[in-house]
């Protein structure tokens, strides 16, 4: 028997190879990874592709404000105030202007899936894109609730019929795992890391998790360019023994991770 899944674009034509055609519509996916890796950059893409093929796109930014984020569309030559201007786009920041209709007072998870909503109900009916960069924000300072706030935007905001990126960093050096509460929850991860070779700068990508896919296993090179973007190059030439966290820091994040939820009652734990 053969199912067909339907997917969208990321936006990054190399990126939909690795994905056998693109991310299956209505999932959430997690973009995790260090600062600088790319996560904003394929968020934007994301947006873009949406705004080209017609999709109205929702973009809640807790990082940059959205001058920035039109700024560095713009450099790779995506058009988000027309987007806006058409009423296609709805660009929602957080603690930037108060009163603001689209601008977070607060980064409380709920004000957050209220805000996307009124968002969706403006833009209207039919499949929309959303992007959430980044998600840890909202847990930052609580980060044993990662998996329940991540658990509930999924609940709530795939009913609305969103595809939704969502963005995740963490501290390893702090030992805190940020990321895994949405990890867990989302439908896919992409994972962005970077390592220095030859004293370049090396950035790369793997698809860690996509359900329903038969997706790459390989870790790709990854290119920002000025005016073009995000670009999927080659798989990695070095081994995965040699980008891999060092046993002795990956059980050092699990423990700090399994010390967080102990505080959580069951139902704070649902999947
Ligand atoms: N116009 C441009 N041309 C070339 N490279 C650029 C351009 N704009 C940004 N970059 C590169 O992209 C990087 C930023 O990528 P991005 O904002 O997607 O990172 P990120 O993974 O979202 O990081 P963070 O977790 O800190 O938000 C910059 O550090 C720079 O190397
Ligand atoms: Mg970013």
């Amino acid at each position: 028997m053969s199912v067909v899944v339907e997917r969208i674009s990321t936006g990054v034509p190399g990126l939909d190879r690795i994905l056998s055609g693109g991310i299956p519509k209505g999932f959430l996916v997690a973009l995790a990874g260090e600062p600088g890796t790319g996560k904003t950059i394929l968020c934007i893409h994301f947006v873009a592709v949406g705004l080209q093929v017609g999709d109205p796109c929702v973009y809640v930014t807790t990082e940059e404000s959205r001058e920035s984020v039109i700024r560095q569309a713009a450099q790779f030559g995506f058009d988000f105030q027309s987007g806006i201007r058409a009423g296609k786009l709805i660009l929602i920041d957080a603690l930037m202007r108060e009163k603001d209709r689209w601008s977070l007072q607060s980064l409380d998870i709920e004000e957050l899936v209220q805000k996307v909503i009124d968002a969706k109900k403006k833009l209207g009916r039919g499949h929309a894109r959303l992007v959430i960069d980044s998600m840890s924000a909202f847990w930052l300072d609580r980060p044993a609730m990662a998996r329940r706030y991540s658990y509930q935007v999924k609940r709530v905001l795939t009913r609305w019929n969103f595809t939704i990126m969502a963005t995740t960093q963490y501290a390893i050096t702090t030992a805190e795992a940020f990321g895994f509460g949405l990890e867990h929850i989302a439908d896919g991860i992409i994972r962005f890391r970077k390592r220095l070779i030859g004293g370049r700068l090396c950035r790369f990508i793997i698809c860690e998790k996509m359900r329903q896919t038969p997706h790459d296993l390989r870790a790709y090179e990854i290119d920002i360019i000025d005016g073009r973007g995000l670009v999927v190059k080659h798989p990695l030439r070095f081994r995965v023994e040699d980008t891999r966290l060092p046993y002795v820091v990956l059980s050092r994040i699990l423990r700090a991770k399994r010390r967080a939820e102990e505080g959580l009652t069951p139902r704070d734990r649902q999947e």
